[in-house]
């Protein structure tokens, strides 16, 4: 596995030459990487119309991971988000998207640029915001029932909280429809390299992202757009486009470095890598005195619910992906020390159990939609305290980050409901649409 952008930067920075060209740094440490931070100079390629070393790497990591066509991206997922949802709205006459409801922010911003509209899917029964697994029965119901057939299916899997939905079922129906299935799989890359492979475009997702940098060893930003090997839908044909329109012109190609060198990386070790890690995160699952309701590999999610030291990570030196005093998320990856492991291992250890009957989390609020998400994100905005909000149309989707999934979505109209979920995440002030 050859590692062309890498190597092309590695000479580049031996060869002495004068940077009379951009990055204004010329090279001079100042964080200490800047000898790597380079631009699109001579022999360098460029990201948006490849053909020389970005076309090389990229054509590696395709091949990697089994894929028609894989684009890198230095926006993370959200400019690969951004792009699914272009590169399926133009081949459509339709206007709506249907998607889970527990999409992080940046779909809704995408939506927000393409101006669709979504018709949301939500889980039976009652579920977490992070979590919303659209079963086979719910996506059947809502495809039947539809007047216009979405333009795309869009579903978050792994989600926020390591809950995996049904590829290979969502994909069999999607297929009967003739409707593209997208997936946000920002946590799961290294999917593709599990010993079953789990990745999306395995199961029969059409298109899908991934933050590379989330689970792989790749620098914050890194991450892909895959096209699935039977690119019904041609997608293939104009995702290097579509990633243009979404990013920068100058892309740090710190990044693209990373995910070159990423390759290599996969090629030589991940799979062993992967399995050692898998077994070390087993070992802390067997002694968790609380449930773990994770079902992906690499992330355990911990029910707090019953936990009276919840505080016991933050005293054994831990920092968790996530925790809303209900779900606590780590994410580990073979690049994690075996002291981390110790010490997760042993914060479970310390962890004092209640006999307490446990909280319900407030579930995932059904709002209506009163103008667009576009609408509302461009339209004059105001922040008002939480408690005033209710009747008025949320502006800017107004959540934390993690797990910034929509509490109200742009558009909708704010009621209690919503207002529960706000003071649970200790959010005070909101935007709303002016009056
Ligand atoms: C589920 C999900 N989708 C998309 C994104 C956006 O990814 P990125 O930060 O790589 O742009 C995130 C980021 O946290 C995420 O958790």
């Amino acid at each position: 596995m050859n590692t062309p952008i890498a190597d092309f930067v590695n000479n580049y920075t031996k060869s002495n030459k004068a940077r009379l060209h951009m990055p204004g740094h010329k090279g001079v440490q100042f964080l200490g990487i800047e000898q790597f931070d380079i631009t699109e100079i001579k022999g360098a390629d460029e990201l948006y119309s490849p053909e020389g070393i970005i076309l090389q790497s990229e054509e590696n990591a395709s091949a990697l991971f089994s894929t028609k066509k894989t684009v890198y991206s230095a926006g993370g997922s959200s400019q690969s988000i951004n792009a699914m949802l272009y590169l399926a709205k133009i081949r459509s006459n339709s206007n709506t998207v249907f998607a889970a409801r527990n999409a992080h922010k940046a779909f809704l911003y995408a939506c927000a640029k393409i101006d669709c509209d979504i018709h949301w899917l939500y889980p039976e029964g009652s579920s977490h915001l992070c979590s919303c697994i659209i079963t086979d029965k719910i996506l059947a119901e809502a495809l039947k029932t539809a007047e216009t057939l979405p333009f795309a299916v869009y579903i978050t899997s792994p989600d926020y909280l390591g809950r995996m939905a049904d590829i290979k079922s969502l994909s069999a129906i999607c297929r009967q429809y003739n409707v593209p299935l997208l997936v946000d799989n920002a946590h799961g890359s290294y999917l593709a390299f599990c010993e079953d492979n789990l990745h999306p475009t395995a199961l029969g997702a059409d298109m899908c992202c991934d933050s590379a940098h989330k689970t792989l060893p790749v620098l914050t930003g890194g991450g892909y757009l895959h096209i699935a090997k039977d690119d019904l839908f041609y997608f293939s044909e104009r995702a290097v486009q579509a990633m243009e329109i979404f990013g920068s012109t100058s892309p740090s190609y710190l990044i693209l470095q990373s995910l070159d060198l990423c390759n290599k990386y996969i090629y030589e070790k991940i799979r062993d890598d992967l399995s050692a890690c898998q077994s070390k995160i087993e070992a802390i699952r067997s002694v968790m005195p609380v449930p773990d309701v994770s079902q992906e590999p690499l992330k355990i999610t911990a029910d707090m619910r019953c936990v009276a030291n919840k505080d016991v990570f933050e005293k054994n030196g831990i920092e968790p992906e996530f925790t809303d005093g209900d779900f606590t998320v780590f994410m580990l990856t073979p690049q994690n020390s075996d002291e981390d492991f110790a010490k997760l291992k042993s914060a479970f250890s310390q962890m004092q159990i209640v006999k307490i009957i446990c909280e319900n989390t407030p579930a995932i609020p059904r709002g209506v939609q009163k103008i667009t998400v576009r609408e509302a994100i461009f339209s004059q905005s105001e922040t008002v305290d939480v408690e005033k909000a209710i009747g008025r149309i949320c502006a800017a989707p107004t959540v934390s980050c993690p797990p910034a999934i929509p509490i109200a979505v742009s558009g909708e109209e704010i009621t209690t409901q919503h207002i529960e979920l706000f003071e649970k995440y200790n959010i005070n002030h909101i935007s709303v649409v002016k009056k």
